[in-house]
């Protein structure tokens, strides 16, 4: 059994704001984004779409694109929605705190009665930790055949907007993949070597909780609730040690792609695109220099939508797949980090 991406899609919100719009509101330039993040521009949801909005558009393209590419015998993407045996979504910044859960509310949406539902929380290795989790589940039962791992988020309503040093780096948008457990009796569903197993082959997942601080959205919690005849100043925000996050995020990006690609006895030849958590170019391009990884191996995508968090993953395989920059049987990584501390890797043959 291997569980194969049978389809991709993606929901960015039309408004874009670039750099230079920024410089015009707060003290910052376009020189110093670009040279500092590799960051161009971000995309920003009109204040009446919420993540689950982004969730919902970007798992009806996924459900579409699996039914044109006939990869399901479905025939349009309302009849593949019920057949769907669990939503995950990986977000942040989900509709409601708590409860109910981002991924009930798109259930109920695309009408996936017998789907079970549920959010991950593992800041921007989200989307990593989802796909791992959505392929156990479907694994582990064999009347489970369908899933669908969503990364969506609306970075736009945590950023500080009077932080420079945060609010540059964040944008909204949310990315799916319809994942399918399929039995192909003749393969070897073991090891990633060429010529073997389809589909999610391998996942790293780790975390480093003594970093918990250094990227956080403090207040509303239970440790530092808001009282009430609490006057708000700034609703709940990001607030982000930048060098403790940087450092971490290239230890743990070196260490997972180099783990993946020894553990599975693979050469970067051997991979056609890895793909990266879009949070900065520095970080991928010193991470690629430690490993001799030539830079256009990388797929970057965040000059156009700066970091979407749980959403980055997702939405970059969604443009890959779609202009036909990876075909079936090419190796890809993922690979990414985030506040937790958290990160992780997948392998997958697409
Ligand atoms: O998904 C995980 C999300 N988090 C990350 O990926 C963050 C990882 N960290 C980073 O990407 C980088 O640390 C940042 C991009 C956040 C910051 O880059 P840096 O090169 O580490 O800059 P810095 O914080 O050392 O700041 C350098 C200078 C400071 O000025 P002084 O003190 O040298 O005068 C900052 O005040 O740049 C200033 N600065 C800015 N200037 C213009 C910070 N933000 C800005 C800004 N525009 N937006």
């Amino acid at each position: 059994m291997v569980i194969e991406i049978a389809g991709t899609g993606r929901a960015i919100p039309p408004e874009r704001i670039s750099n230079q719009d920024l410089a015009e509101q707060i003290d910052t330039s376009d020189e110093w984004i670009r040279s500092h993040t590799g960051i161009e521009a971000r995309h920003i949801a009109p204040p009446h779409v919420s993540t689950s909005d982004l969730a919902v558009e970007a798992a009806w393209e996924s459900l579409k694109f699996a039914v044109a590419r006939a990869e399901v015998e479905e025939p349009g993407p309302e009849e593949l929605a019920r057949t769907l045996d669990l939503i995950v979504v990986g977000s942040t910044t989900q509709d409601y705190y708590g409860c109910p859960s981002t991924a009930c509310l798109v259930q109920h949406r695309l009408g996936a009665q017998k789907a079970a539902a549920m959010d991950i929380t593992a800041a921007c290795s989200s989307f990593i930790y989802c796909l791992e989790t959505a392929a156990a589940l479907i694994l582990a039962d064999r009347r489970r055949k369908r899933a669908l791992v969503i990364g969506a988020e609306t970075l736009s309503r945590v950023a500080n907007w009077n932080d420079r040093g945060t609010c540059v780096l964040f944008g909204d948008g949310a990315g799916a993949v319809l994942l399918e457990k399929r039995d192909y009796p003749e393969e070897n569903s073991g090891g990633a070597g060429p010529g073997r197993s389809r589909g999610l082959l391998r996942t790293i997942l780790g975390a480093d909780g003594s970093g918990w601080e250094h990227l956080i959205i403090r207040r509303g919690g239970s440790r530092e609730p808001w009282k009430s005849g609490e006057t708000v100043d700034i609703p709940p925000h990001v607030e982000m040690n930048g060098h403790a996050v940087y450092n971490f995020a290239v230890k743990v990006i070196t260490e997972t792609m180099a783990q993946l690609m020894e553990e599975e006895s693979l050469a970067i030849q051997d991979i056609a695109r890895i793909v990266p958590h879009q949070a900065n170019a520095r970080i991928i391009q010193a991470a690629g220099k430690r490993l001799k990884i030539p830079e256009e191996k990388f797929y970057l995508n965040m000059g156009e939508y700066a970091n979407t968090s749980a959403a980055s993953i997702p939405i970059a395989l969604d443009e890959l797949n779609r202009s036909g920059q990876v075909q079936k049987g090419d190796l890809i990584i993922t690979v990414g980090f985030g506040g937790g501390l958290t990160y992780g890797g997948n392998l997958i043959r697409w």
